[in-house]
């Protein structure tokens, strides 16, 4: 119990109203800043720029923008299934449970799992994790639909907020991560993420993950290069991004989009690729990069999986599989287990 006041000393608490509270860390763990990580990703060969870098506010508009188009079929196929959730999750629900969001994701996904509860509990707890402040944005206007809705926003990386939760309460956790978002990380990352999950729940809690599977090559392809050159255009973005917060001088025009499905790998790459013999001084980096034409730099992985792969790494991180869904084309992909 001491435990408990202690750790959540370490967050300092934002009561807006009865219904809307938030906790964020008094200092986050000493991570690196974007200037630094720029520097050491883009300093060596091969090159590369964390994901995580996509999201700006103008990444995160173009990021929804990609959500809806259509050869972008991973939104829509999740939701699809979550839709078809409505009558059988309740059936793995028996006590009362907390929704728990890692990333506050779409509101259309958390909105339909919020219908579920909103069926068979009176008070529904909704705590999502997020590192950006934008989750406040959409808690504000989830309050406005859902009456008996209380939200508990967490401030924090996935891995603090799993923490902090785990001895928040006694209260059952149903833990979610969609969208496939998991897909970014290297198997040695995945596997690690998921055994941090796995450490933080308690007996009882449950995980519903969401992930896309291995299907036609070109289908895939043209989900990470559509038509209306909106994926392009969000690889593209982290540059002007570095270029307005690091002071760089990057020439959008200078480089093109590539997304490439790796069979062996069984993952999406991207890449912005050099289209001549170029140099970029990025100031705040105390960088001058030498780029050569048609050099890569590195964006995104992201990972396509079998269902036995699915089955495999999440009972070798200690889970107990108790149902996978699919859509009719078996597109996507959403598995939920328990702590075994
Ligand atoms: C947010 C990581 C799930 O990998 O499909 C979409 C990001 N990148 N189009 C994905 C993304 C290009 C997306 N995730």
């Amino acid at each position: 119990m001491s435990d408990t006041i202690q750790k959540n000393l370490n967050y300092k608490k934002y009561v807006i109203d009865s219904r809307l509270q938030y906790f964020k860390p008094h200092s986050t763990k000493i991570e690196k800043t974007f200037a630094e990580d720029i520097s050491s990703s883009l300093d060596g060969t091969p090159k590369f720029i964390n994901p995580k870098y996509f999201y700006d506010k103008k990444g995160s508009e173009l990021f929804e923008k990609i959500c809806t188009l259509p050869e972008y079929y991973p939104t829509r196929t999740e939701i699809s299934i979550l839709k078809n959730l409505q009558d059988e999750l309740p059936d793995f629900l028996d006590h009362n449970f907390r929704l728990v969001e890692l990333g506050s994701g779409s509101s259309t996904k958390t909105r339909l799992l919020l219908d579920i509860f909103t069926n068979f509990q009176k008070k529904i707890e909704y705590f999502p994790i997020d590192i950006s402040e934008i989750l406040t944005e959409s808690s504000e206007l989830l309050l406005q639909d859902y009456d008996n809705l209380h939200i508990t926003g967490i401030i924090d990386t996935y891995e603090g907020g799993l923490e902090f939760l785990k001895t928040y309460d006694d209260k059952k956790n149903l833990i979610i991560f969609l969208g496939s978002s998991f897909g970014n990380f290297t198997p040695k990352d995945g596997y690690q993420f998921l055994q941090k999950i796995n450490s933080t729940m308690k007996p009882g809690d449950l995980f519903l993950i969401g992930l896309d599977l291995v299907k036609d090559k070109d289908l895939l392809e043209s989900a990470y290069d559509d038509s209306q050159g909106i994926t392009a255009e969000f690889n593209l973005n982290v540059l002007s991004r570095i270029n307005d917060e690091l002071d760089a001088d990057f020439d959008l025009n200078k480089f093109a989009h590539r997304a490439i499905y790796n069979d062996k790998d069984q993952r999406i790459e991207m890449y912005l690729q050099s289209l001549v013999n170029q140099s970029v001084i990025i100031s705040k980096s105390n960088l001058t990069l030498n780029l050569q034409k048609n050099e890569l730099i590195h964006t995104e992985y992201s990972h396509k999986y079998r269902i036995s792969q699915i089955h495999d790494f999440l009972t070798k991180t200690g889970f107990k599989i108790k149902h996978t869904w699919l859509d009719d084309n078996n597109h996507f992909s959403l598995t939920l287990v328990s702590k075994n």
